[in-house]
């Protein structure tokens, strides 16, 4: 494993000129040591070509990517690695594996069913997953093998969550960022959620914290599991949870404020002014943004709490990866 070595005061402008170039390998991290960064790198002559130092560094691969390297060196017995390196990110919701086939490997589809059920035994269905659909945010799928069926049970941080993925939004990636919210809720509050989806923001934050949670969800069959989420979940909850069957533009003006508020909005959703308006310490707001305009989202909401009369602070974190130079993000607004 390649990677290149250079002073930490130069590392951010290489890494820029890596991604330009496709030199930069995401699926490990940088690591820092003394005054030098050693950022993870392809194999590439072209490096050293630019005036790079390259170094043989086994550098630690991201979380997200580490099932990913699993499976691909099982494919590594079937795959050449010029098919290999189309191989895309999957995710195991319940006992469904989902994952995006692109063209290169359509030929692969049984190697990669093969590869899946090698590395994670207990799948009962694989689905080839499309793009979401729609303001509810639905996925197109294809089921490539198994049971017919998009329906499961998905365990995660504590709760269980009955999941359609062909009539709800659901997405597993996000376990860390509710957990991470979890942990900063203190007892006592009150939490409003917009875009609840299936609810797995309100049940993981009310498992683990005594807070009293409303929320609001458009999709009718996403508000029926949610609420079979709760039922499912009841005896484990230390919260509680009221859920709103409606449309978060017209529901919301009628609520009282909320000592909180986590709005996973839609992309494409402008729902900023609304859900600060109904914060009386806290947003968290996610939304799409390019990495070039994220000074510009920061003061995009500085100015609108600016517009209420009041001050606030705010820490916007990179959550995911969206495409190339876009991340899901989250602006942590502690309003003053
Ligand atoms: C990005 S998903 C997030 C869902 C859930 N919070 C999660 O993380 O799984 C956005 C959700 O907002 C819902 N939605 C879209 N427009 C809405 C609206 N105007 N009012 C209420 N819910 C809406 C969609 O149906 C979808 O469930």
């Amino acid at each position: 494993m390649s990677a290149i070595k250079v002073k930490k005061s130069e590392a951010e402008r290489a890494k820029r000129e890596l991604k330009r170039l496709g030199l930069y390998d995401g699926r490990r991290r940088p690591q820092v040591e003394g005054d030098f960064v050693f950022l993870p790198v392809l194999n590439d002559p072209m490096l050293r070509e630019l005036g790079y130092d390259v170094v043989p560094v086994e550098l630690p691969m991201r979380p997200e990517r580490q099932i990913y390297k699993n499976l691909e060196s099982v494919l590594a017995e079937r795959l050449t690695p010029g098919e290999l390196q189309h191989l895309r990110r999957y995710d195991v919701v319940g006992d469904i594996a989902v994952i995006q086939i692109p063209p290169e490997l359509e030929h692969r589809v049984d190697d990669i069913v093969w590869g899946l059920r090698r590395v994670h035994p207990f799948i009962r269905v694989v689905a080839k997953k499309g793009f979401h659909e729609g303001a509810f945010r639905i996925r197109e799928y294809s089921i490539i093998w198994g049971e017919k069926r998009l329906t499961t049970v998905h365990k995660e941080n504590g709760v269980e969550l009955r999941v359609d993925l062909s009539k709800a939004f659901f997405n597993p990636r996000m376990k860390g960022e509710r957990y991470r919210l979890a942990q900063l809720v203190k007892d006592g509050e009150r939490i409003l959620i917009p875009f609840a989806g299936l609810l797995p923001y309100a049940l993981v934050i009310a498992r683990y914290k005594n807070v009293k949670i409303t929320a609001v969800e458009l999709n009718e069959e996403a508000y029926r599991l949610g609420l079979e989420n709760v039922e499912l979940n009841r005896k484990r909850l230390r919260g509680e949870i009221e859920f709103i069957h409606g449309d978060v533009f017209e529901v919301l003006p009628e609520l009282p404020y909320y000592d909180r508020v986590i709005s996973p909005t839609p992309r494409g959703v402008d729902a900023l002014a609304l859900t600060l308006s109904k914060a009386k310490k806290c947003l968290h707001y996610y939304n799409f943004v390019h990495e070039s305009r994220i000074a510009e989202f920061k003061n995009c909401i500085i100015n609108e709490c600016r517009r209420t009369g009041r001050e606030c602070t705010v820490r916007v974190k990179k959550v995911s990866d969206f495409k190339p130079h876009v991340f899901k993000v989250c602006a942590d607004v502690s309003i003053l």
